[in-house]
Protein backbone atom coordinates (compact mmCIF):
# COMPACT_ATOMS: atom_id res chain seq x y z
CA UNK A 1 0.00 0.00 0.00
CA UNK A 2 1.44 3.55 -0.58
CA UNK A 3 0.62 5.41 2.95
CA UNK A 4 0.71 8.83 2.42
CA UNK A 5 2.20 11.14 4.96
CA UNK A 6 2.25 14.70 5.77
CA UNK A 7 4.09 16.89 3.75
CA UNK A 8 6.44 18.33 6.72
CA UNK A 9 7.66 14.43 6.83
CA UNK A 10 9.27 15.61 3.31
CA UNK A 11 12.09 17.51 5.31
CA UNK A 12 12.75 15.06 8.20
CA UNK A 13 15.16 12.86 6.22
CA UNK A 14 16.96 10.17 8.21
CA UNK A 15 20.53 11.58 9.00
CA UNK A 16 23.65 9.28 8.84
CA UNK A 17 23.85 9.70 12.88
CA UNK A 18 20.85 6.85 13.24
CA UNK A 19 22.78 4.24 11.44
CA UNK A 20 25.70 4.56 13.25
CA UNK A 21 24.42 4.21 16.79
CA UNK A 22 22.77 1.08 15.32
CA UNK A 23 26.87 -0.28 14.80
CA UNK A 24 27.89 1.02 17.60
CA UNK A 25 25.87 -0.57 19.82
CA UNK A 26 28.24 -4.01 18.93
CA UNK A 27 30.44 -4.11 22.23
CA UNK A 28 33.31 -4.72 19.71
CA UNK A 29 33.29 -1.49 18.39
CA UNK A 30 35.21 2.22 19.98
CA UNK A 31 32.00 4.34 19.90
CA UNK A 32 33.36 8.58 19.93
CA UNK A 33 29.70 8.98 18.15
CA UNK A 34 27.33 9.24 20.63
CA UNK A 35 26.48 12.02 23.03
CA UNK A 36 26.28 10.12 25.62
CA UNK A 37 27.36 10.50 29.53
CA UNK A 38 29.76 8.33 31.42
CA UNK A 39 26.68 5.74 32.80
CA UNK A 40 28.92 4.35 35.59
CA UNK A 41 29.30 7.67 37.25
CA UNK A 42 25.09 7.85 37.03
CA UNK A 43 23.75 8.26 40.98
CA UNK A 44 22.40 4.94 40.62
CA UNK A 45 22.31 3.80 44.64
CA UNK A 46 21.03 7.16 45.21
CA UNK A 47 18.09 7.43 43.05
CA UNK A 48 17.32 4.17 43.94
CA UNK A 49 16.95 5.42 47.56
CA UNK A 50 15.06 8.27 46.08
CA UNK A 51 12.38 6.35 44.32
CA UNK A 52 12.02 4.36 47.47
CA UNK A 53 11.59 7.02 49.74
CA UNK A 54 9.60 9.03 47.31
CA UNK A 55 7.17 6.36 47.21
CA UNK A 56 6.77 5.24 50.53
CA UNK A 57 5.91 8.82 51.52
CA UNK A 58 3.66 9.95 48.74
CA UNK A 59 2.05 6.84 47.80
CA UNK A 60 -0.11 6.66 44.68
CA UNK A 61 -0.03 10.81 44.73
CA UNK A 62 3.30 9.77 42.77
CA UNK A 63 1.71 8.13 39.93
CA UNK A 64 -0.85 10.35 39.53
CA UNK A 65 -1.68 13.23 36.92
CA UNK A 66 -0.18 16.32 37.44
CA UNK A 67 -0.02 20.27 36.07
CA UNK A 68 1.70 21.06 32.73
CA UNK A 69 4.24 23.76 34.27
CA UNK A 70 5.79 20.85 36.19
CA UNK A 71 5.81 20.19 40.34
CA UNK A 72 6.73 23.48 42.48
CA UNK A 73 9.86 22.07 44.63
CA UNK A 74 11.21 21.11 41.36
CA UNK A 75 10.59 24.44 39.67
CA UNK A 76 12.04 25.65 42.87
CA UNK A 77 15.45 24.18 43.09
CA UNK A 78 15.70 25.53 39.46
CA UNK A 79 14.95 28.42 40.28
CA UNK A 80 17.84 28.87 42.79
CA UNK A 81 20.07 26.79 40.33
CA UNK A 82 19.15 29.55 37.96
CA UNK A 83 20.26 32.02 40.48
CA UNK A 84 23.95 30.12 40.61
CA UNK A 85 24.19 30.52 37.03
CA UNK A 86 23.79 33.94 37.07
CA UNK A 87 20.45 34.50 35.84
CA UNK A 88 18.23 34.42 38.85
CA UNK A 89 14.54 34.36 38.42
CA UNK A 90 11.34 32.74 40.10
CA UNK A 91 9.78 29.34 40.20
CA UNK A 92 7.07 30.60 38.13
CA UNK A 93 9.10 31.82 35.69
CA UNK A 94 10.00 28.04 35.57
CA UNK A 95 8.17 25.01 33.08
CA UNK A 96 9.44 21.72 33.51
CA UNK A 97 9.66 19.81 30.00
CA UNK A 98 10.24 16.38 28.99
CA UNK A 99 14.03 16.93 28.03
CA UNK A 100 15.27 20.27 26.29
CA UNK A 101 14.77 18.00 23.11
CA UNK A 102 11.38 18.79 24.22
CA UNK A 103 11.27 22.70 24.48
CA UNK A 104 13.07 22.79 21.23
CA UNK A 105 10.24 20.83 19.53
CA UNK A 106 7.36 23.19 21.52
CA UNK A 107 9.35 26.55 20.40
CA UNK A 108 8.83 25.34 16.81
CA UNK A 109 5.25 24.48 17.41
CA UNK A 110 4.65 27.53 18.99
CA UNK A 111 7.07 30.12 16.71
CA UNK A 112 7.35 28.72 13.07
CA UNK A 113 4.82 28.43 10.24
CA UNK A 114 6.49 26.98 7.19
CA UNK A 115 9.55 28.54 5.67
CA UNK A 116 10.24 30.63 8.48
CA UNK A 117 13.97 31.43 8.85
CA UNK A 118 16.19 30.59 12.09
CA UNK A 119 19.61 31.80 12.06
CA UNK A 120 21.92 29.31 13.88
CA UNK A 121 25.56 28.55 14.24
CA UNK A 122 27.33 26.68 11.66
CA UNK A 123 27.47 23.72 12.57
CA UNK A 124 24.72 23.56 15.10
CA UNK A 125 22.88 21.07 17.15
CA UNK A 126 22.20 18.32 15.20
CA UNK A 127 18.87 17.18 16.72
CA UNK A 128 17.66 20.92 16.96
CA UNK A 129 18.09 21.32 13.07
CA UNK A 130 15.46 18.20 13.01
CA UNK A 131 12.99 19.53 15.73
CA UNK A 132 13.07 22.77 13.35
CA UNK A 133 12.65 20.87 10.28
CA UNK A 134 9.81 19.31 11.11
CA UNK A 135 7.84 22.58 11.05
CA UNK A 136 9.02 23.14 7.71
CA UNK A 137 11.76 26.30 8.50
CA UNK A 138 14.48 27.29 6.87
CA UNK A 139 18.04 27.89 8.16
CA UNK A 140 20.17 31.20 8.23
CA UNK A 141 23.69 30.11 9.23
CA UNK A 142 25.65 32.34 11.07
CA UNK A 143 29.80 32.65 10.78
CA UNK A 144 31.76 31.26 13.71
CA UNK A 145 35.37 31.16 14.82
CA UNK A 146 36.97 30.16 17.86
CA UNK A 147 34.97 32.24 20.52
CA UNK A 148 31.92 31.31 19.15
CA UNK A 149 29.09 32.87 16.66
CA UNK A 150 29.98 36.45 15.22
CA UNK A 151 27.46 38.74 16.05
CA UNK A 152 27.94 40.56 13.34
CA UNK A 153 27.63 38.44 10.70
CA UNK A 154 23.87 37.95 13.20
CA UNK A 155 23.72 41.49 12.75
CA UNK A 156 23.92 41.22 8.87
CA UNK A 157 21.56 38.05 8.78
CA UNK A 158 18.69 39.70 10.97
CA UNK A 159 19.06 42.59 9.04
CA UNK A 160 18.47 41.43 5.32
CA UNK A 161 16.06 38.77 6.95
CA UNK A 162 12.91 38.36 8.96
CA UNK A 163 14.15 36.02 11.33
CA UNK A 164 12.32 34.62 13.87
CA UNK A 165 14.73 33.26 16.07
CA UNK A 166 18.16 33.09 17.03
CA UNK A 167 18.94 29.45 18.53
CA UNK A 168 22.70 29.67 20.40
CA UNK A 169 24.57 26.98 22.69
CA UNK A 170 26.79 29.43 24.56
CA UNK A 171 28.63 26.87 26.70
CA UNK A 172 30.75 23.98 25.22
CA UNK A 173 28.83 23.97 21.75
CA UNK A 174 27.72 20.55 20.25
CA UNK A 175 29.54 19.45 17.78
CA UNK A 176 32.48 22.31 18.58
CA UNK A 177 33.14 22.58 22.54
CA UNK A 178 33.69 25.95 21.68
CA UNK A 179 32.54 28.40 24.08
CA UNK A 180 31.13 32.12 23.01
CA UNK A 181 32.98 34.69 25.33
CA UNK A 182 31.32 37.40 27.80
CA UNK A 183 32.47 39.83 25.18
CA UNK A 184 30.54 38.26 22.21
CA UNK A 185 27.70 37.39 24.87
CA UNK A 186 26.77 40.90 25.26
CA UNK A 187 27.76 42.08 21.81
CA UNK A 188 25.13 39.31 20.72
CA UNK A 189 22.85 40.35 23.26
CA UNK A 190 22.89 44.23 21.87
CA UNK A 191 22.24 42.91 18.34
CA UNK A 192 19.11 41.29 19.53
CA UNK A 193 17.64 43.86 21.26
CA UNK A 194 18.44 46.43 18.74
CA UNK A 195 16.46 43.75 16.19
CA UNK A 196 13.83 42.74 18.65
CA UNK A 197 15.38 39.18 17.81
CA UNK A 198 14.19 36.22 20.21
CA UNK A 199 17.73 34.29 21.41
CA UNK A 200 16.70 30.79 22.28
CA UNK A 201 19.84 29.94 24.70
CA UNK A 202 20.04 26.21 24.77
CA UNK A 203 22.41 25.70 27.96
CA UNK A 204 22.68 21.70 28.87
CA UNK A 205 26.83 21.61 28.96
CA UNK A 206 27.49 24.83 30.87
CA UNK A 207 27.72 22.96 34.55
CA UNK A 208 30.73 20.82 32.45
CA UNK A 209 33.17 23.08 32.94
CA UNK A 210 36.67 21.90 33.12
CA UNK A 211 39.00 24.68 33.13
CA UNK A 212 38.70 28.28 33.52
CA UNK A 213 35.84 30.42 34.77
CA UNK A 214 32.00 30.35 34.57
CA UNK A 215 30.40 32.78 31.98
CA UNK A 216 26.94 34.36 32.89
CA UNK A 217 24.32 32.69 30.64
CA UNK A 218 22.71 35.13 27.91
CA UNK A 219 19.62 35.15 29.85
CA UNK A 220 21.47 37.36 32.45
CA UNK A 221 21.62 39.92 30.01
CA UNK A 222 18.09 39.89 29.32
CA UNK A 223 16.23 43.16 29.92
CA UNK A 224 13.81 42.98 27.49
CA UNK A 225 12.59 39.19 27.90
CA UNK A 226 14.17 38.22 24.27
CA UNK A 227 15.84 35.09 25.51
CA UNK A 228 14.33 32.38 25.86
CA UNK A 229 16.69 29.79 28.29
CA UNK A 230 17.12 26.07 27.91
CA UNK A 231 18.98 23.32 30.03
CA UNK A 232 18.42 19.80 31.64
CA UNK A 233 19.28 17.44 33.90
CA UNK A 234 20.55 14.86 31.36
CA UNK A 235 24.43 16.05 31.71
CA UNK A 236 24.68 17.08 35.66
CA UNK A 237 22.19 13.61 36.65
CA UNK A 238 21.34 11.38 34.07
CA UNK A 239 19.35 11.88 30.82
CA UNK A 240 16.94 8.82 31.56
CA UNK A 241 14.69 11.32 33.63
CA UNK A 242 13.77 12.79 30.66
CA UNK A 243 13.63 16.23 32.20
CA UNK A 244 14.98 19.67 31.57
CA UNK A 245 13.41 23.23 32.10
CA UNK A 246 12.67 26.59 30.47
CA UNK A 247 12.80 29.82 31.27
CA UNK A 248 10.89 32.61 29.49
CA UNK A 249 8.62 35.59 29.31
CA UNK A 250 5.15 34.94 30.72
CA UNK A 251 3.87 35.33 26.88
CA UNK A 252 5.98 32.61 25.83
CA UNK A 253 5.29 30.32 28.81
CA UNK A 254 1.75 30.82 28.24
CA UNK A 255 2.24 29.16 24.57
CA UNK A 256 4.49 26.92 25.72
CA UNK A 257 2.49 25.19 28.23
CA UNK A 258 -0.63 25.14 25.87
CA UNK A 259 1.58 23.36 23.55
CA UNK A 260 3.30 21.17 26.21
CA UNK A 261 -0.33 20.33 27.26
CA UNK A 262 -1.53 18.93 23.55
CA UNK A 263 2.36 16.92 23.68
CA UNK A 264 2.33 15.43 26.61
CA UNK A 265 -0.16 17.09 29.20
CA UNK A 266 3.37 17.24 31.48
CA UNK A 267 6.50 15.66 32.27
CA UNK A 268 6.45 11.81 34.16
CA UNK A 269 4.96 13.19 37.64
CA UNK A 270 7.52 9.98 39.02
CA UNK A 271 10.37 11.27 37.21
CA UNK A 272 9.61 14.56 38.75
CA UNK A 273 9.17 13.79 42.30
CA UNK A 274 12.12 11.51 42.53
CA UNK A 275 14.83 13.84 40.81
CA UNK A 276 13.70 16.44 43.62
CA UNK A 277 14.24 13.92 46.18
CA UNK A 278 17.46 13.08 44.84
CA UNK A 279 18.49 16.82 44.85
CA UNK A 280 17.43 17.74 48.26
CA UNK A 281 18.63 14.08 49.79
CA UNK A 282 22.02 14.67 48.26
CA UNK A 283 24.93 17.33 46.67
CA UNK A 284 24.39 16.66 43.50
CA UNK A 285 27.00 19.60 43.14
CA UNK A 286 29.42 16.77 44.84
CA UNK A 287 28.27 14.71 41.81
CA UNK A 288 28.55 17.29 39.14
CA UNK A 289 31.92 17.74 40.42
CA UNK A 290 32.97 13.83 39.83
CA UNK A 291 31.67 13.98 36.22
CA UNK A 292 33.53 17.24 35.40
CA UNK A 293 36.69 15.82 36.44
CA UNK A 294 36.29 12.56 34.67
CA UNK A 295 35.31 14.06 31.64
CA UNK A 296 38.42 16.86 32.27
CA UNK A 297 40.26 13.88 32.23
CA UNK A 298 39.11 12.10 29.52
CA UNK A 299 39.49 15.28 27.23
CA UNK A 300 43.05 15.30 28.36
CA UNK A 301 43.17 12.19 27.21
CA UNK A 302 41.88 12.47 23.73
CA UNK A 303 43.84 15.65 23.08
CA UNK A 304 46.89 14.61 23.39
CA UNK A 305 46.65 11.29 21.99
CA UNK A 306 45.20 13.16 18.59
CA UNK A 307 48.32 15.33 19.26
CA UNK A 308 50.75 12.44 19.15
CA UNK A 309 49.22 10.21 16.23
CA UNK A 310 46.87 12.63 13.98
CA UNK A 311 48.93 13.58 10.37
CA UNK A 312 49.39 16.85 9.45
CA UNK A 313 46.42 18.45 7.94
CA UNK A 314 44.28 18.12 11.08
CA UNK A 315 43.54 20.18 13.51
CA UNK A 316 40.79 20.20 16.49
CA UNK A 317 38.90 22.47 18.94
CA UNK A 318 40.08 22.68 22.67
CA UNK A 319 36.95 23.00 24.74
CA UNK A 320 37.22 24.09 28.35
CA UNK A 321 34.19 21.69 29.32
CA UNK A 322 31.41 19.84 28.18
CA UNK A 323 31.49 16.25 26.41
CA UNK A 324 33.07 17.05 22.43
CA UNK A 325 35.55 18.10 20.41
CA UNK A 326 35.68 18.59 16.79
CA UNK A 327 38.42 17.78 14.32
CA UNK A 328 38.82 19.59 10.49
CA UNK A 329 40.75 17.87 8.28
CA UNK A 330 42.44 18.85 5.19
CA UNK A 331 40.41 20.24 2.17
CA UNK A 332 38.35 17.57 0.18
CA UNK A 333 38.85 15.21 3.22
CA UNK A 334 35.02 13.38 3.05
CA UNK A 335 34.53 12.24 6.79
CA UNK A 336 30.97 10.31 5.69
CA UNK A 337 33.47 7.98 3.18
CA UNK A 338 36.10 7.92 6.68
CA UNK A 339 33.28 6.77 8.59
CA UNK A 340 32.67 3.75 6.48
CA UNK A 341 36.37 2.39 6.49
CA UNK A 342 36.30 3.40 10.20
CA UNK A 343 33.55 0.94 10.96
CA UNK A 344 35.71 -1.86 9.31
CA UNK A 345 38.22 -0.70 12.07
CA UNK A 346 36.07 -0.88 14.79
CA UNK A 347 35.61 2.81 15.71
CA UNK A 348 33.13 5.42 14.91
CA UNK A 349 32.51 9.52 15.23
CA UNK A 350 29.69 11.61 13.88
CA UNK A 351 30.67 12.75 10.43
CA UNK A 352 30.49 17.00 10.38
CA UNK A 353 28.26 17.57 7.35
CA UNK A 354 24.83 16.87 9.43
CA UNK A 355 25.83 19.36 11.74
CA UNK A 356 25.90 22.32 8.83
CA UNK A 357 22.30 23.95 8.19
CA UNK A 358 24.15 24.32 4.45
CA UNK A 359 25.49 21.36 3.98
CA UNK A 360 29.13 22.11 4.16
CA UNK A 361 31.58 20.48 6.79
CA UNK A 362 32.71 17.41 4.78
CA UNK A 363 36.05 17.71 5.94
CA UNK A 364 34.68 17.59 10.19
CA UNK A 365 33.83 15.33 12.22
CA UNK A 366 32.77 15.38 15.85
CA UNK A 367 34.31 13.33 18.60
CA UNK A 368 32.75 12.51 22.09
CA UNK A 369 34.81 11.55 25.21
CA UNK A 370 32.50 11.34 28.18
CA UNK A 371 31.41 8.23 26.93
CA UNK A 372 34.60 5.80 26.82
CA UNK A 373 37.55 4.95 29.36
CA UNK A 374 40.38 6.23 29.12
CA UNK A 375 42.23 2.73 27.81
CA UNK A 376 39.51 3.04 25.17
CA UNK A 377 40.12 6.39 24.49
CA UNK A 378 43.85 5.67 23.69
CA UNK A 379 43.14 2.94 21.09
CA UNK A 380 40.34 4.20 19.56
CA UNK A 381 42.76 7.72 18.93
CA UNK A 382 45.40 5.47 17.63
CA UNK A 383 42.48 3.11 14.96
CA UNK A 384 41.22 6.83 13.92
CA UNK A 385 44.74 8.37 13.22
CA UNK A 386 46.10 5.08 11.40
CA UNK A 387 43.10 5.30 9.68
CA UNK A 388 43.80 9.31 8.71
CA UNK A 389 47.57 8.55 7.82
CA UNK A 390 46.76 5.78 5.77
CA UNK A 391 44.43 8.26 3.00
CA UNK A 392 45.59 8.27 -0.19
C1 LIG B 1 22.71 21.24 22.46
C2 LIG B 1 21.73 20.24 22.98
N1 LIG B 1 20.48 20.61 23.21
C3 LIG B 1 19.56 19.75 23.67
C4 LIG B 1 19.88 18.44 23.92
C5 LIG B 1 18.80 17.51 24.40
O1 LIG B 1 18.95 17.21 25.73
P1 LIG B 1 17.84 16.49 26.61
O2 LIG B 1 18.42 15.20 27.03
O3 LIG B 1 17.61 17.41 27.75
O4 LIG B 1 16.61 16.33 25.78
C6 LIG B 1 21.19 17.99 23.70
C7 LIG B 1 21.54 16.59 23.94
O5 LIG B 1 22.59 16.10 23.71
C8 LIG B 1 22.14 18.92 23.21
O6 LIG B 1 23.41 18.56 22.95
Amino acid sequence: MDTRFARRMGCMQPSSIGEILRAAENPQIISFAGGLPAAELFPVAEVAAAVQRTLAEIGPRALQYGVTEGIKPLREWIAAEMGLRGAACGADEVLVTTGSQQSLDLLGKIFLDPGDLIITENPTYLAAIQAFQAYEARFLAADTDEDGIIPESVEELAGKHEARFLYVIPNFQNPTGRTLSAARRKALYEVAARRGLIVVEDDPYGKLRYRGEHIAPLKSLDREGLVIYLSTFSKIVAPGFRTGWMVASKAVRERIVAAKAAADLHTSSLDQLVLERYLRDYDNAKHVEKVRSAYGERYGIMDGELAKAMPEGYRWTRPDGGMFLWVTGPEGLDSLELLKSALARQIVFVPGRDFFPDGSGAECMRLNFSNSKPELIREGVKRLAALCSDLP
